[in-house]
C-alpha cells in the first residue's frame, strides 16, 4: 500500500471523484457540481493505492496561514476497518505539518467522530447540518 498526492484533472483524480461519489455522495442522493470540483484545483489531493487500485482518499484545503481543513475522507466500502483511514489521516497530517500548518480542522460527520477522536481530534462547538448529514467541527493542533 502506498500514499501520494495526486494532480487535479488527472486520471487518478477522476478515480478519486468516483470513489467519493460512491462513498460520500451517492448514499445521500447527492452529486458534485462542476464548481465544487473546479474549486479543488488548488487543494492538496491525497490517495492511498494498492498498485493501481485506489483504496481511499482525502483532501486538504487551506483556510489561512495557520489552518488547513481535511475534507472528503473516504475508504472503499469493502476495505473499511483495516487501517487504511488511519494511514491516510497520518499522511495528511505529515503533509500539512511539513507545509507549516499548525491546526488541522474538519467538518466531521457525526458517524465518524469516534474515528477522528482516536487520532486526537476534539469537537469544537455545536452540531450543524451539511449535505443532509449531522456534523461537528473537530480540530487538532499539529505538533
Ligand atoms: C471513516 C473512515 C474514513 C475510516 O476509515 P477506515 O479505514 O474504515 O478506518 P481504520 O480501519 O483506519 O480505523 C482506525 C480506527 O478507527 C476506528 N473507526 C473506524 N471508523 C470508525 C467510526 N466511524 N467510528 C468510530 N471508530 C471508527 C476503527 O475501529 C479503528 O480503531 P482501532 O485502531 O481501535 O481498531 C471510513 O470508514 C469511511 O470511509 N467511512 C464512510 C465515509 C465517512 O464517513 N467519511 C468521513 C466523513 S467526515
Amino acid at each position: 500500500m502506498g500514499l501520494k498526492q495526486i494532480d487535479h484533472g488527472s486520471k487518478e483524480y477522476r478515480h478519486m471523484v468516483e470513489l467519493r461519489m460512491q462513498i460520500l455522495r451517492k448514499p445521500l442522493g447527492l452529486t458534485f457540481t462542476k464548481e465544487e470540483l473546479d474549486n479543488e484545483r488548488n487543494d492538496i489531493l491525497i490517495a492511498s493505492f494498492d498498485e493501481d487500485k485506489m483504496l481511499g482518499c482525502c483532501i486538504l484545503t487551506k483556510i489561512d496561514i495557520n489552518s488547513i481543513r481535511l475534507r472528503q475522507m473516504a475508504v472503499q466500502k469493502n476495505l473499511q476497518g483495516r487501517g487504511i483511514g488511519e494511514s491516510i489521516i497520518s499522511f495528511a497530517e505529515t503533509v500539512a505539518r511539513d507545509k507549516g500548518y499548525k491546526i488541522l480542522t474538519m467538518h466531521a460527520r457525526d458517524t465518524a467522530i469516534g474515528f477522528y477522536e482516536k487520532f486526537g481530534y476534539a469537537i469544537k462547538g455545536g452540531q450543524f447540518e451539511e449535505v443532509k448529514t449531522k456534523h461537528h467541527i473537530m480540530e487538532k493542533k499539529l505538533r
